[in-house]
Parts: structure tokens; C-alpha cells; sequence
């Protein structure tokens, strides 16, 4: 494999969480990390590194991005740079205030993770959640949107579906237009016949359940997207969150160097030839 350069980075500012999902790995206590937020002096640096092949940053990661004090600082920076970004988030801490940032029309697209539309099948998955709150700050954004013509920001409410809410999808469709938001999403969860826990989550639709293989490509390895951690360790995916995958650490080393490194290339060597173990066995990506 030559050299390669990729055009998208996937950045965990934190991996504190306010909810305790059930089959995430932060909810579940499945990831041991340390837990931290990612300093922004290092963010910045790593922006700047890529600033000539970069373009489209995706913060979230195992935990809740607006969690992080720099979050705003983050989305702003890159912002200012007239780069894409991509913000993945439970909703529920987010505010007014916090808000206000998207004001600047950057161009970025905020997804809330809305699994539910009565406070009891939204809590199933979302321990610890507030509906009402997630609900109102999506409203809220949308408004704030509208308001400003704010053209490049798209508001994106993602419905994660399990047994315990593939009842009310229909009228989440109506809300989502009802709000206004620029797309609603239904995802399903990622949980397989395996996994002890199938019958409590898996929908009864089996149009809803996770297709074991996927006629696409791993978006994380073609066209590229290495997952920095909060503390800069650089995983190839948001699958591969352990130690035993860090490729390098982009606070301490050049990101195109770890990308290119004899670790990583043969990552992605054996995801192409079928014969990743990671892929093969764990993701639904990699699964010839
Ligand atoms: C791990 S979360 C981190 C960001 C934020 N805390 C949130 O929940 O949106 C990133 C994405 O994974 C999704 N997600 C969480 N648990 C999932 C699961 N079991 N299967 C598939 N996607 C899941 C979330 O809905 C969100 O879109
Ligand atoms: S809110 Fe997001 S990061 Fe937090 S536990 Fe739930 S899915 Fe995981
Ligand atoms: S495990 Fe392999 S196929 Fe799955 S997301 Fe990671 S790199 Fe992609």
C-alpha cells in the first residue's frame, strides 16, 4: 500500500457521559478508560497539522461532547476555518447559551439522539435522560435557524431503534416535522444474536434490526478517518477503542506519519483482503 492522506478525523473531546446508555460502552462501564477531556491547545494543533488535507471533523466519540468546557471553542475554530463539522449529541445538557455559537453559520450539522418520544421508552436506552429537555433544546435549535437563516447549519434528530419504541416511529415522524428539523433518522442499534442482552433491545421488525453485512465500505477506512481520543491516542475506529489498537498518540506524533505507519497500513491491509479480526469478527463493516 502506498502513501495515503485521509480528509476526515473523528475527535472524542470527552469521554465523561451525564447518561448511562445500556449497550454503549460508556453507559455499560465496558470502556475502562481513564476518564478526561481533551485540552484545547492540543485540538488546536492537530487542526493545524491537517489544515492542508483536512476537511470535515466529527466530534463525538464514547461520551457527551457538550460535556467538554471547549466544545464551543472546538466547533468555533473550526469553524472560523470555513471546515465541515459534525457534532453527535444526547441534547440534553446542551442550553441557550451554549447555542448561541451556531449563530456564526458554520458549516455543521448537529444530530441529537432522541431514542423515543414518551419519557418512558426514551428512558429504556436513555438512563438518566430528560425528554422533555432533549426535545426542547432541539426545538429550540431549529428555531434558532430558522430565526437567523442560518443556511448552513443542518439540525439532524437520529432515532436509535429498539423493541421498546419501533411503536411509536410513526409519531416521531410527525414531530420531526412538526419541529422542523432537517432530517430525522431512524439507526439501528448494534446488537447482534450473540449478545445477552438481544432480546431486550432487538426490534421485533426485522426491517429495523441490523443488517449483518454492509455492501458499503467502512467509512473509517475508505475514504479514512482515524478517532482521536480524548488523551490524543489514534484508534482506526470507534470500534477499536482499546489499547491493544492505538496507532499513535497526535499530540506527541505527526498524524500523517501514525496514518502511514507499518501498524495502521496493515490494519487496513487486512480489512481489504477480508482477514482483520477486529472487522471480521466484530463489526458489521468488515464482515465478508
Ligand atoms: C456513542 S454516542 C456519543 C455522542 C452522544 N453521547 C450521543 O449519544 O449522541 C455516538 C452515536 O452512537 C449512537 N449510539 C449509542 N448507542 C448505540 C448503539 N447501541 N448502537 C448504535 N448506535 C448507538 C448514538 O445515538 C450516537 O448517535
Ligand atoms: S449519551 Fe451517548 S455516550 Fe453517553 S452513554 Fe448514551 S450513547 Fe453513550
Ligand atoms: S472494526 Fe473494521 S470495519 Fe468495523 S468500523 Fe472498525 S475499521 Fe471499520
Amino acid at each position: 500500500m502506498t502513501e495515503s492522506v485521509f480528509k476526515n478525523l473523528l475527535i472524542e473531546p470527552t469521554n465523561y457521559c451525564n447518561l448511562s446508555c445500556p449497550i454503549c460502552p460508556i453507559g455499560s462501564g465496558e470502556d475502562k478508560r481513564k476518564k478526561g477531556f481533551m485540552a484545547f491547545k492540543n485540538f488546536k494543533k492537530i487542526v493545524d497539522s491537517g489544515e492542508d488535507f483536512l476537511e470535515f471533523f466529527q466530534f463525538s466519540g464514547y461520551g457527551e461532547p457538550f460535556l467538554s468546557p471547549d466544545m464551543g471553542k472546538m466547533i468555533r475554530y473550526v469553524g472560523e476555518k470555513n471546515f465541515f463539522s459534525g457534532i453527535f449529541t444526547n441534547g440534553v445538557i446542551l442550553d441557550k447559551k451554549k447555542m448561541e455559537l451556531f449563530k456564526k453559520n458554520y458549516k455543521c450539522k448537529v444530530t441529537f439522539s432522541i431514542d423515543g418520544i414518551s419519557q418512558k421508552s426514551y428512558n429504556y436506552y436513555r438512563r438518566d435522560g430528560n425528554l422533555k429537555k432533549a426535545l426542547a433544546n432541539l426545538s429550540y435549535l431549529v428555531d434558532l435557524k430558522k430565526k437567523n437563516n442560518l443556511s448552513n447549519l443542518e439540525v439532524i434528530w437520529q432515532f436509535l431503534v429498539m423493541k421498546t419504541n419501533e411503536h411509536e416511529i410513526e409519531e416521531a415522524v410527525k414531530l420531526a416535522k412538526k419541529i422542523g428539523v432537517n432530517h430525522f433518522k431512524l439507526k439501528a442499534i448494534s446488537i447482534y444474536e450473540t449478545h445477552p442482552r438481544y432480546l431486550d433491545f432487538a426490534p421485533r421488525d426485522k426491517k429495523y434490526r441490523r443488517q449483518k453485512k454492509l455492501s458499503k465500505g467502512c467509512q473509517f477506512i475508505e475514504p479514512g478517518m482515524p478517532f482521536i481520543l480524548w488523551n490524543g491516542d489514534v484508534v482506526p475506529c470507534c470500534v477499536s477503542y482499546k489499547k491493544e489498537y492505538v496507532m499513535g498518540n497526535a499530540f506527541k506524533e505527526d498524524l500523517l506519519n501514525i496514518w502511514n505507519s507499518k501498524k495502521y497500513k496493515k490494519f487496513r491491509e487486512e480489512y481489504v483482503k477480508g482477514i482483520n479480526f477486529l472487522c471480521n469478527k466484530r463489526c458489521r463493516y468488515g464482515q465478508k
